[in-house]
């Protein structure tokens, strides 16, 4: 999906003023307030006009992403919040599509953030140019030169821990697509005094901390160094370690990034040697030593550390140990030589270590530069980035020669600065066609005179005083500046005539001061001399020039006795001069973008926003004056095509959409507002806007438009959806009514139907009845006919039958009537010849033939002879009924005896029993039916057989009857116990289950009568004679599934034994003696849970009450 344009300005969302422009009221006040409103919002940077102010976030502000370079990329510079990549993507487009050569510039004091602001321009220019491999390595080498020159170039100090300690421009150069091709760096005048001294809590260049932490053993082997950075003079203890630095980890991306830039391997390594050497030059130290000549002499201390330098640089050690000593002047052929005495000696040497290191430094800017340089000569395009150090003033008069330097080239841009701005503004305006009205504002083109003016400036008498023969010092020099520049109105001396500054007690009288743009700066005199010289004794570069290190040998060229060169070499602060004047004349011809760094605190910490810092760098920067400047004429200007869009709502004939030009449509949209003409102006191409106020009135009107619009928006909107809504709900209600219709037509249709169906077919129904009524009327009529016709028929055919059965009776009556006449007749005649009881003999005869015939067809019909065969046959007669029935009967009797004499003995027995059983108990006891089945056994406890019983069979020498285990019921509480039931011939047994210990013995004789219920339980009670020796406990009660058999057999012996009936009561309710009592046992139906197994219950001292199933 193509992501939609969201037009913004900068004026949305904004906190404080995005564009101090249009900040109102306008004084220092509302600009420090604004600042520190936007810095405690996170928005570090602010526009006045085109100039980005950036004030130091001290720390990582996510606002450098990928996500955030698109956003700025190809956008207008107002579209979006403040932003360097705002300002970086208008220099690169207007290099790139309107050829105009650009250059940015950034300034501020020391650790504003001028070293990152440039890196983040250079990384925002890489991230958007063109892509493809070559132009990638080309990128890559112009980031990576950033490393190498930090490490050799910038140092800890107290405002900064990456403090850049040398100036530096670079030019990028790109081909006419905007692809980087290459570039060129410039560097200004490195702070080589710090080689040999670092102010307190600074430290020196960072190399020498990287090399010494990050170097392997063996490199530091080979450079005969020692990682111990105490055992060299010329690193500063006290801040070796700067917090949140790993100089280790810095020293391998340093490696890496020669690499890239493109140093060979040796190249990177004579770099280190060099290093390696400066390094421990701090460490040679000098004794006097008196000569004859009365005069000092210094001498090398130790001299294992000189011997050392001069393996590593392929130097003669004499040869430098001399140089160490003496000092040869030439003039006119002359050559005369002096020696050096202690002081000297180590001026000497500190002159060479700061050299030596200076000059390694412009090699590598050089040899970077031969890297990077465009490869092709076609023409290009060029964006200066000028990261120069920022304004210094130290406190107690310690500045010196190079804030004097510093702080000179600061005034110088501060000047083009003012110049270009001025001018830029001048130029629009000529451009768009506006008129010019001067603005006042501070010109420091005065200061920057005091210090270059080629005839009376600070630095001409700098070097005349230099270049000057006889005794010079810091002191002739001061002296000097008091007699030329006393009358300069920024130019302070205690010293010079002008009464003044005489009794000024803050102006010692070794210094002078000067009033710069940024603040009175106290520069201590002392070193400028010398410095502005930058001698170094021939001796020495000569020393130098016959090293064999090849790179040591370059750096010294005029140390070649060939190219003797007698004529001074140009002073420090002309040659600075001339860099500068050529840097500014550079700046001049291109196109300039500001970036104004401001540091809001001392302390390097984030959130911390000092008004007093600020506010002095709001006055030296001269921002208010910017914005003076800016506004002196109009304080705001606009295309008229993005102001036409921004406004065009505030007006009826240009909303929604102006057909002309955009010029006219922002007349007619102004006239309309009526907003006073003296208000604006037209350009050519913008409009420009006087005051604030009145931009902030149009934006105000818009904020209340764009409410009002999106109101409107919202109403049409919400109509638009109630009206497609409600078209819809019509739409689809027209469909639903459509089909309800169909449905209901045709459910209409389908009654009709079904109803015509019904009529048709009781109309039908109605008709076939007609028609089967008349047919049924004709059938019967017809019936009714034939049934006439058939009664008539009957009638005359019974008629008929009548008249010949009475014909036939009569001819029968007659017949009859003739035989009876003929029998009588024959009778008559025969009697004589029959014997009077033939009849009685004919019927006997008859009936025994009858009989015969009976008993020979009974004798084939005769059933089997089963018992239980029910089959008889049929009665063929009805006189022989007795007869068939007492034949049935016999012939039943003899197959029964038949079926008896089968039988053995024993089954006799059985049958005899159950035959007992059956008239003892047939229909009297619910549970005999049961028993029929269960064919007695007697002795279901085998006793013989079991062991367990030995002693019970050994005590018993009866036959046993039955030995059974039974229930005994406990008489006390109706619980029961097992018990071995024994019967024999003549006596009942009891005895314990498991021992087999007999219990009770009773006599046959004794036991009177057997009592049970008459239900389907196994419950009975043994009732002894009273008085009898068993009976002392009282009658015994028993449960047992035999019950039957028991009883049986129990009854067959006693009548066997004693000859007499045991008495066997069948009764639910019987008495029991216990004891001396009577208890009354009574059976319950109950509801039992194990099977036929009746409980028993003792409820008091006269009933037992037995539940039964
Ligand atoms: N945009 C930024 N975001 C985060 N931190 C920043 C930013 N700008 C600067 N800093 C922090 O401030 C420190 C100082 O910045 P920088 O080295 O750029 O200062 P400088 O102006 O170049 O100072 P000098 O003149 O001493 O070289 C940086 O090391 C960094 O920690
Ligand atoms: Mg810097």
């Amino acid at each position: 999906m193509a992501k939609m344009e969201v037009k913004t300005s900068l004026l949305d969302n904004m906190i404080g003023v995005g564009d101090m422009v249009l900040l109102e009221p306008l004084n220092e006040e509302t600009v420090i307030n604004n600042l520190k409103k936007r810095f405690d919002h996170s928005e570090i940077y602010t526009y006045i006009g085109s100039v980005v102010i950036s004030v130091n976030p001290y720390r990582s502000l996510p606002i450098y992403s990928p996500e955030k370079v698109e956003d700025y990329r190809n956008r207008n510079f107002y579209e979006l919040s403040p932003h360097i990549f705002a300002l970086s993507d208008e220099a690169y487009r207007s290099l790139r599509d309107q050829d105009k050569d650009q250059c940015i510039l950034i300034t501020g004091e020391s650790g504003a953030g001028k070293t990152e602001a440039s890196k983040l321009v250079m990384s925002y220019v890489a991230a958007v140019c063109g892509k493809g491999a070559e132009v990638n390595q080309v990128k890559e080498q112009l980031l990576q030169s950033n490393p190498v020159l930090e490490a050799f170039g910038n140092a800890k100090t107290v405002r900064n821990d990456n403090s850049s300690r040398f100036g530096k421009y670079m030019d990028i150069e790109f081909d006419f697509k905007g692809d980087p091709l290459g570039g060129v760096i410039s560097n200004y005048l490195l702070e080589k005094s710090r080689v040999v001294k670092q102010p307190r809590g600074e430290r020196n260049f960072h190399v020498f901390y990287q090399l010494l932490s990050g170097g392997s053993e063996e490199l530091l082997n080979k450079l005969k160094l020692e990682r111990d950075f105490s055992r060299y003079n010329y690193l500063s203890l006290d801040s070796a370690k700067v917090n949140g630095v790993d100089d280790a980890a810095n020293f391998r991306t340093v490696r890496n990034a020669m690499q890239i830039v493109g140093f060979m391997d040796h190249e990177a390594e004579s770099v280190l040697e060099v290093v390696a050497a400066v390094l421990k030059l701090g460490n040679i130290e000098f004794k006097p030593e008196s000569r004859v000549n009365g005069l000092d002499e210094s001498k090398i201390k130790d001299k294992n550390e000189l011997k050392e330098i001069c393996e590593l640089t392929g130097i003669d050690q004499s040869v430098l140990e001399r140089a160490f000593s003496f000092r040869t002047v030439e003039a006119k052929q002359e050559k005369v030589s002096t020696t050096l005495n202690v002081a000297q000696a180590y001026y000497a040497r500190d002159a060479l270590a700061k050299n030596l290191y200076s000059r390694l430094f412009s090699w590598l800017v050089n040899r970077i530069n031969e890297s990077i340089k465009a490869q092709t000569k076609v023409r290009k395009k060029v964006m200066g980035v000028l990261d120069i150090y920022g304004f210094e003033i130290f406190e107690n008069a310690d500045n010196s020669f190079e804030q004097f330097i510093i702080n000179y080239c600061n005034e110088k841009l501060q000047q083009i600065f003012i110049e270009l701005t001025v001018k830029e503004e001048q130029e629009e305006y000529i451009r768009e066609g506006i008129e010019w009205t001067h603005i006042e504002y501070f010109n420091n083109a005065i200061i920057c005179d005091l210090i270059e003016n080629n005839t009376n400036g600070i630095l001409a008498m700098l070097d005349e005083e230099c270049l000057r023969p006889g005794t010079v010092t810091d002191e002739t020099f001061l002296e000097k500046l008091n007699q030329v520049c006393a009358t300069h109105q920024h130019f302070e001396s205690r010293m010079s005539k002008c009464s003044r500054f005489l009794n000024d007690t803050s102006l010692p009288h070794s210094c002078f001061r000067i009033q710069h743009y940024a603040g009175k700066v106290l520069y201590q005199v002392e070193g400028f001399v010398d410095k502005n010289n930058d001698l170094l004794y021939r001796d020495l570069s000569q020393a130098m020039w016959k090293a064999s290190h090849a790179l040591i040998k370059s750096l010294f060229p005029e140390g070649n006795p060939a190219k003797i060169n007698l004529k001074r070499p140009p002073t420090a602060g002309s040659q600075f001069k001339a860099s500068v004047a050529t840097l500014m004349k550079n700046l001049q011809t291109k196109n300039p973008n500001y970036i104004r760094c401001i540091k809001p605190n001392d302390k390097k910490a984030a959130h911390i926003f000092n008004e007093g810092l600020v506010c002095h760098q709001i006055r030296y920067l001269g921002l208010l004056e910017n914005v003076r400047v800016r506004r002196a004429g109009y304080a705001f200007r606009q295309a008229y095509e993005p102001c036409l869009e921004r406004y065009k709502m505030l007006c009826k004939q240009t909303w929604p959409h102006w057909k002309g030009p955009a010029r006219a449509g922002v007349e007619v949209l102004f006239n309309e507002l009526e907003i006073p003409v003296e208000e604006y102006s037209f350009g050519r191409s913008k409009i420009f806007i006087r005051n604030p106020r009145t931009l902030f009135k149009l934006e105000d009107l818009r904020k209340q438009r764009l409410e009002d619009l999106a109101t409107l928006i919202q109403k049409i909107y919400r109509g638009w959806k109630c009206r497609t809504h409600f078209l819809l709900m019509r739409k689809s209600q027209i469909v639903i009514a459509a089909w309800y219709r169909r449905y209901a037509q045709q459910k209409r249709y389908q009654q009709i139907k079904s109803s015509a169906l019904v009529i048709q077919s009781y109309i039908r129904g109605w008709k076939a009845r007609k028609i089967l009524q008349e047919l049924k009327h004709q059938k019967r009529c017809q019936e009714a006919a034939t049934t006439i016709a058939a009664y008539w028929h009957g009638t005359q055919a019974r008629r008929e039958l009548k008249r010949l059965k009475e014909e036939a009776r009569r001819k029968h009556a007659v017949a009859v009537i003739w035989a009876y006449w003929l029998g009588l007749k024959v009778r008559r005649e025969y009697r004589k010849f029959f014997r009077a009881n033939a009849g009685k003999k004919i019927y006997e005869f008859t009936l025994q033939r009858i009989m015969q015939k009976y008993f020979l067809e009974m004798k084939n019909k005769v059933p089997s002879l089963s018992p239980i065969d029910k089959n008889w046959p049929s009665r063929p007669y009805l006189f022989l009924d007795s007869t068939h029935k007492e034949l049935k009967r016999i012939f039943h009797l003899w197959r029964c005896k038949k079926y008896r004499d089968q039988f053995t003995d024993q089954q006799k027995l059985i049958y005899e029993e159950k035959l007992e059983a059956s008239e003892l108990f047939k229909d009297k006891k619910a549970l005999y039916p049961s028993s029929v089945g269960q064919p007695f056994q007697g002795p279901y406890l085998e006793i013989n057989k079991n062991p367990k019983y030995k002693k019970l069979k050994d005590a018993i020498e009866e036959k046993i009857i039955i030995a059974e285990v039974v229930n005994k019921i406990n008489r006390a509480n109706g619980k029961s116990t097992n018990r071995i039931f024994l019967l024999t011939n003549n006596n009942l047994l009891l005895a314990d289950q498991k021992s087999g210990q007999i219990k009770s013995e009773v006599p046959l004789v004794d036991v009177t009568k057997v009592s049970m219920s008459s239900q389907n339980d196994g419950f009975f009670a043994i009732h002894l004679k009273e008085g009898s020796e068993a009976a002392s406990k009282g009658d015994f009660l028993f449960s047992s599934d035999h019950l039957i058999e028991m009883a049986t057999k129990l009854y067959r012996t006693t009548l066997s034994q004693t000859k007499q009936k045991l008495n066997i009561e069948i009764s639910d309710e019987f008495l029991v003696q216990f004891r001396q009592d009577k208890v009354c046992v009574k059976f319950i139906q109950g509801n039992q849970k194990n099977g036929s197994v009746p409980t028993c219950k003792r409820k008091n001292n006269r009933l037992l009450e037995v539940a039964v199933p």
